[in-house]
């Protein structure tokens, strides 16, 4: 049966895309409702041919709403989703609002499926890196477990949001035209310091905690645990992350660094992840096939390359992951989501 679905942030770079995603699903919806801030009250979008009026979101916006896909900065998530909650309908957010709370789910479809079942009404999809480091690291944690992850990423602009995605571009024509470049947004929105990206790197994603890890970081970590239950099955499983945001519009590259209990060829690897669902194998170093963030951008899967082994420390390995930040990263996933929600009957 039909859904009334609210998407709340729904004029950003995420939800911009949530709505992409809904409108190719099966997923069947009756009523659908656009909510953003008060600055975009008004404007319009077309959803399966017919139009609809954006609204600014409020506590009563979620009125006979059965299902909530968000992602309108966790501020606004930690505000508005309990009243979503109470009216009823199912959240999948996708800030970091709720993700390490336990009695939320943390869930990427291909890996955690039954973390579904446990859900109270908030659903997390996780950071935009963690989702697809592990896509591509779950099927061979469950194989040949996993002990250990060094990851280092290369994170698109867009992942800051759409005004973070203009300020590169403008940027670049700035830098092209012989001006000066101006920087207001990154690497964080609201920090002292602003530094331009185009043509440049910037090794902070998100704000520094006092340790002198950025909080991306830490999210990898924490997430990756507690989405391969390695926090409480396996203890055993060590992680540290280093997050650079480079100048690419769309698409994050990750160098990954990882090491497993047992010592399988690189062509049992590649048989693991050639079989693993949302993942599209990239490696023919003779054809020069790898994954790049341009091939990758508006595809679904999660591309891996460049497998290697570590010569020096048996049963460890290099790869190189890529995907669309905005889809597997975000979007999708949420979409994703709700499709396995109602595979499940926990939905509608
Ligand atoms: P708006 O476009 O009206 O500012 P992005 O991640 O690309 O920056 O997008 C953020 C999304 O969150 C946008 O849709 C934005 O709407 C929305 N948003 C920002 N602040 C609020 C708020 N206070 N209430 C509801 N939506 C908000």
């Amino acid at each position: 049966s039909a859904i009334n679905v609210a998407i709340l942030g729904a004029t950003g770079a995420v939800g911009t895309r949530m709505i992409e995603q809904l409108e190719q699903s099966e997923i069947k919806i009756n009523q659908l409702k656009l909510l953003a801030s008060p600055r975009s009250a008004g404007k319009t979008k077309s959803f399966r041919g017919t139009t609809y009026t954006v609204e600014a979101a409020t506590p009563e916006s979620f009125v006979d709403i059965d299902l909530v896909l968000s992602s309108a900065g966790g501020a606004v998530s930690k505000k508005l989703l309990p009243f979503a909650v109470k009216a009823g309908a199912i959240c999948i957010d996708n800030t970091s609002a709720f993700r390490m709370d336990p009695k939320v789910p943390l869930v990427i479809p291909e890996v955690n499926p039954n973390d579904l079942d446990w859900h109270q009404g908030i659903i997390a999809n996780p950071n935009c890196s963690t989702i697809q480091m592990l896509v591509a690291l779950a099927p061979l944690d469950q194989k040949y477990g996993l002990r250990q992850i060094v990851v280092s990423t290369y994170q698109a602009a867009s992942g800051a949001g759409q005004s973070a995605w203009n300020e590169l571009l403008d940027q670049a024509q700035q830098h092209l035209n012989g001006n000066p470049e101006t920087a207001s947004i990154l690497p964080v929105s609201g920090a002292p310091k602003h530094y331009p990206l185009a043509f440049n790197l910037l090794p902070q994603i998100d704000v520094f905690e006092d340790d002198g890890y950025t909080h991306e970081e830490w999210k990898m970590i924490h997430e990756s645990k507690k989405i391969l239950r390695h926090d409480m099955d396996n203890p055993d499983l060590k992680v540290t992350a280093t997050c650079v945001r480079v100048p690419v519009p769309v698409g994050h590259g990750e160098s990954i660094y990882f090491k497993l209990n047992q010592n399988p060829t690189v062509t049992d690897l590649k048989k693991t992840l050639e079989a693993a669902a949302g993942v599209t194998l990239q490696d023919d170093p003779a054809n020069q096939l790898y994954p790049q963030p341009i091939t990758a951008e508006g595809q679904r899967d999660t591309f891996v390359g460049r497998i290697r082994p570590d010569y020096e420390n048996p049963g460890s390995y290099n790869f190189w992951v890529v995907s669309d930040n905005l889809l597997k990263g975000a979007a999708w996933n949420a979409v994703q989501i709700a499709e396995t929600l109602l595979q499940r009957n926990l939905l509608g």
